[in-house]
């Protein structure tokens, strides 16, 4: 299949991309519904099908919890519980993850760290509370480069007690297809090194909320609240808006204390980003959300305007109220660890230490390993550091490859830091650029064995992955 047919230059987005008409496809609003705590409700993960080309194209076959793209939204009021019995229907063994979400460590969906994979044909009961509001997602942890870029992913959206006033809740998962002419899943390229090497499995096709050309219809100066999810494998979005016009409020599902500007915004595999926006665009006219990429630049979401929402628009939202996130305590006594990733295609890895021999970078590629962490091209026996339960961890990481990591922390949040030492706003994944050493900060209050690793999912499985004790 070709690169995506909406991928527009900048003259036809300032005209209005006449093209888009084509493959637009009208759609109701689904109203939010909450998911009932308590009675252990079903989600199964299995075979479906799924419309994510156009008409003309056949429709495509997907994993999905309960065999949609996406699957069903959880959502909940902050504090509430989640209680889902996950029904293992796929022909492989598999975990539900829910990303960015401080769980208790046993319901975190790690295989072989908080769980046994949950063979074809079982079912595993996951019941915990969702201390933070804001705006999270759930997906499988085992093979999860194959499972992912089936479809296996979700919503999760957590409400504050008193949400900000918007017209609209609109949760958006931005994802990446590779599909074949037939607009079937490229399965040939599972476990393709070459992916695993370079920038990971990026596609030809970008759906939003499992739609090619996602569109509604929206008033001028209608309010939105827009929940951006990277679900994708691999791709970065760069994300810009057009028509809409507000503010950036949280950042992987925890509130910024300042609003910013809504973009550009670059938006990582695993990351969220919570946008309110009034639409300014006017009647007739469409308000895009779209990402600007070196292949071209992508409309994502359309707002067609259609009448008036309110004359003027309404006033500028305070700030998110904070997720009760246990403050850092001081750096200069805080634990210490460093975190060297390399490898890659144009690395300078030349060997790593895999099932306890140390192998030239092609009898590692030959096992399917091509990344290393701290000289290991697998998860290590060791944890990367053992904190107490409380202490301040001063993590740092030096990029040391070729391109771009996501790396993402299981079961906290932390800060990263400035060059000059200063605290950023919370997050779950950091994107590391090549050559960039990061540090972070966070407080080890969330006791077990968790996962750290790189969300680009072909860098995961290939060497990127280790994990840290909180006692
Ligand atoms: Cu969203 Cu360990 O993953
Ligand atoms: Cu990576």
């Amino acid at each position: 299949m070709e690169v995506q047919s909406v991928s527009v230059s900048r003259r036809e987005l300032l005209t209005g991309a006449a093209a888009l008409a084509v493959l637009g496809r009208a759609g109701g609003w689904a109203p939010a519904a909450h998911g009932a705590a308590g009675d252990g409700e079903l989600l199964r993960a299995r075979p479906g099908t799924a419309r994510l080309v156009p008409p003309g194209y056949p429709e495509t076959p997907i994993w999905g919890y309960e065999g949609q793209v996406p699957g069903p939204a959880v959502r909940l009021r902050q504090g509430e519980r989640v209680r889902r019995r996950f029904a293992n229907e796929l022909p492989e063994a598999s975990t539900v993850h829910w990303h960015g979400i401080r769980l208790a460590n046993a319901m975190d969906g790690a295989p072989g760290v908080t769980q046994d994979a949950v063979p074809p044909g079982a079912e595993f009961l996951y019941d915990f509370v969702a201390p933070d509001a804001g705006t999270f997602w759930y997906h499988p942890h085992e093979r999860a480069f194959e499972q992912m870029a089936r479809g296996l992913y979700g919503a999760l959206v957590v409400e504050e007690p008193d949400p900000p006033q918007v017209d609209r809740d609109q949760v958006l998962l931005l994802d990446d297809w590779r599909l074949t002419e037939q607009a079937r899943i490229h399965e040939e390229s599972f476990g393709a090194l070459g992916d695993w090497s370079h920038a990971g499995r990026t596609g030809n096709w970008i759906t939003v909320n499992g739609d090619g050309a996602w569109t509604r219809t929206v008033a001028h100066h209608e309010r939105l609240r827009l929940r951006l999810v990277n679900v994708a494998n691999a791709r970065i979005f760069s994300i810009d808006t057009r028509g809409l016009d507000g503010w950036l409020v949280a950042l992987d599902g925890q509130p910024l204390a300042k609003l910013e500007p809504p973009a550009p915004l670059v938006l990582a595999p695993g990351q969220r980003a919570d946008l309110v926006v009034d639409v300014v665009a006017g009647e007739g006219e469409k308000g895009l959300l779209f990402s600007r990429e070196r292949e071209g630049t992508f409309i994502l979401a359309t707002f067609a305007v259609s009448g008036v929402a309110r004359a003027t628009r309404l006033p500028v939202p305070s700030p998110l109220p904070a997720n009760p996130v246990t403050p850092l305590g001081e750096l200069g006594r805080a634990r210490h660890a460093t975190l060297r990733m390399e490898g890659g295609a144009m690395g300078r890895l030349r060997q790593a230490v895999l099932d306890g021999t140390t192998m030239p970078m092609r009898d590692l590629a030959a096992r399917g390993k091509v990344w290393a962490m701290n000289g290991l091209a697998q998860m290590p026996q060791e944890p990367l550091f053992a904190a107490r339960r409380g202490e301040t961890v001063l993590l740092t990481m030096i990029n040391d490859s070729a391109w771009p990591h996501g790396m993402h922390l299981h079961g906290h949040h932390f800060r990263p830091l400035s060059p000059s030492g200063e605290p950023g706003p919370l997050r779950d994944t950091v994107l590391t650029d090549p050559d960039e050493t990061l540090r972070i900060a966070f407080v080890a209050d969330n006791p077990g064995d968790w996962l750290l690793h790189c969300h680009m999912l072909e860098h995961s499985v290939a060497g990127m992955l280790t994990w840290f004790r909180v006692a």
